[in-house]
C-alpha cells in the first residue's frame, strides 16, 4: 500500500515535469499514461488488491491521479492542436495565411464579352453555330459558289473535299458568316443577331497572322433597314468600346455576301492618329467589313428581298483587343504565358 502511494507520487511528478516539443510527443504522452495499456489503467488495476476498508480513500487518490494526467494531456493538446497536421509547431494565429492565386479572364474573353454587351444594349441577340461546317453554310449560302475566286481569300482547312469520296464537303469555318446562314435558315425577319466565335484559316503563324482567331459578326434584317442604320450601329459600337473621341471612316470594299460593301477604319487608338507601327503611320486602323446583305443571300433562305433589307458586319476580336490593350503579337493570345495573362487579373 505504502509502495503504491509512493509510486503514484512519483508518477505525478513525472507528469508535471513533462514537456513536449512536438505533436508526436503529445501523442506519446497520451499513449504512455492514458492509452488502453497506459500506466493510469495499470495503477487502477491495483484497486482489487486494496483492502475493503481502504477502497474508498484509495479510490479518491486514484481518481485524483487520473485527472492530473488528463488535465496535463488537455493542456498539451491545446498547445499542439492543428499544428499536428501542419508544421509540428504551436499554432500562431498572427501568421499571414497561405496566398490564394487568383485567376484572370483571357483578354479575348474580356473583349468579346464587352462587344456582346454593347450590341445587347441595341437589342441584338447572340447566336452560335458549329466550328466544323459544311460548304453550303460557310460558302454557298453566302453567295460564294464553287470556283468563286473570293474563296481563295480565305485559306480554308478542309476536312473532306468533294474529290475525296462522295458525300458533302466538311471544313473548319473560315468566318462566322456561317452562323448568319444558320440563323436565316431557322428564323424569319425581323432578325437582329450577333455571332461571336472562333474561325480557322490555313495561315503561317506569325505576329500578324494565326491559323485560328475570333470574330463577332452581326446581322440585322427587317423592313426599311438602310445603310444609315449600319453606319449608326457601328458608330455607336466603337464609341462605346473606345470612347467618344474615336473617329470613323468607311471605305468602299467588296464581299460576295453584301452589296454595297464597306470596310470601316477607326482612328488609331495606340498613337491617337499621330502615326505608329500599328496603323502603318496612316493614323487609321481597319477594324471590320460590312455591307447591305446581298439579295441573293436573302433569297437563298426564302426571305423576300423586295420586302426586306438588312445589313451585316464582321470583325476580329483579336484586332479590337490589340487596340484596347496594345497587344502587338497575335501569338501571345494562345501561348498561355502566365506573365501575359496575369496582367488581366481583376479586369472584368
Ligand atoms: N466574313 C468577312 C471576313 O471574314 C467579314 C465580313 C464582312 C462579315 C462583311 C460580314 C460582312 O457579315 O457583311 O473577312
Amino acid at each position: 500500500m505504502e509502495k503504491l502511494l509512493q509510486q503514484i507520487e512519483e508518477y505525478k511528478q513525472e507528469i508535471a515535469a513533462f514537456t513536449a516539443s512536438s505533436a508526436d510527443d503529445v501523442e506519446n504522452f497520451r499513449i504512455k499514461w492514458l492509452g488502453t495499456k497506459g500506466l493510469v489503467k495499470a495503477i487502477m488495476g491495483e484497486m482489487k488488491n486494496v483492502p475493503n476498508d481502504q477502497k474508498k480513500s484509495f479510490g479518491q487518490i486514484l481518481n485524483a491521479f487520473k485527472s492530473v494526467a488528463e488535465v496535463k494531456l488537455e493542456e498539451l493538446q491545446a498547445a499542439y492542436a492543428g499544428a499536428a497536421a501542419s508544421h509540428g509547431a504551436a499554432l500562431d494565429f498572427s501568421l499571414p495565411g497561405d496566398p490564394v492565386t487568383v485567376g484572370s479572364r483571357h483578354p479575348l474573353t474580356l473583349v468579346r464579352n464587352e462587344m456582346v454587351a454593347i450590341f445587347k444594349r441595341l437589342g441584338f441577340a447572340v447566336a452560335e453555330g458549329p466550328e466544323i461546317e459544311d460548304d453550303w453554310h460557310n460558302f454557298g449560302a453566302m453567295n460564294l459558289p464553287e470556283d468563286h475566286p473570293a474563296r481563295d481569300m480565305q485559306d480554308t482547312f478542309y476536312i473532306r473535299k468533294p474529290e475525296e469520296g462522295n458525300g458533302p464537303t466538311w471544313l473548319l469555318r473560315t468566318h462566322t458568316s456561317s452562323v448568319q446562314a444558320r440563323v436565316m435558315e431557322h428564323q424569319k425577319p425581323p432578325i437582329r443577331v450577333i455571332c461571336p466565335g472562333r474561325v480557322y484559316r490555313n495561315e503561317t503563324i506569325s505576329a500578324r497572322a494565326h491559323c485560328f482567331f475570333h470574330q463577332v459578326e452581326g446581322l440585322y434584317i427587317d423592313e426599311n433597314v438602310s445603310f444609315a442604320d449600319l453606319k449608326q450601329t457601328l458608330y455607336f459600337f466603337v464609341q462605346e468600346m473606345f470612347g467618344k473621341e474615336v473617329k470613323v471612316r468607311f471605305r468602299p470594299s467588296y464581299f460576295p455576301f453584301t452589296e454595297p460593301s464597306a470596310e470601316m477604319d477607326i482612328s488609331c487608338q495606340i498613337c491617337a492618329g499621330k502615326g505608329c507601327n500599328i496603323c502603318k503611320h496612316t493614323g487609321w486602323v481597319e477594324i471590320l467589313g460590312s455591307g447591305m446583305v446581298h439579295p441573293k443571300v436573302l433569297e437563298n433562305f426564302g426571305i423576300d428581298a423586295n420586302k426586306y433589307t438588312g445589313f451585316a458586319f464582321g470583325m476580329g476580336v483579336e484586332r479590337i483587343t490589340q487596340l484596347k490593350y496594345q497587344v502587338n503579337d497575335l501569338r501571345l493570345y494562345s501561348q498561355n504565358d502566365i506573365r501575359f495573362l496575369k496582367q488581366f487579373t481583376g479586369v472584368v
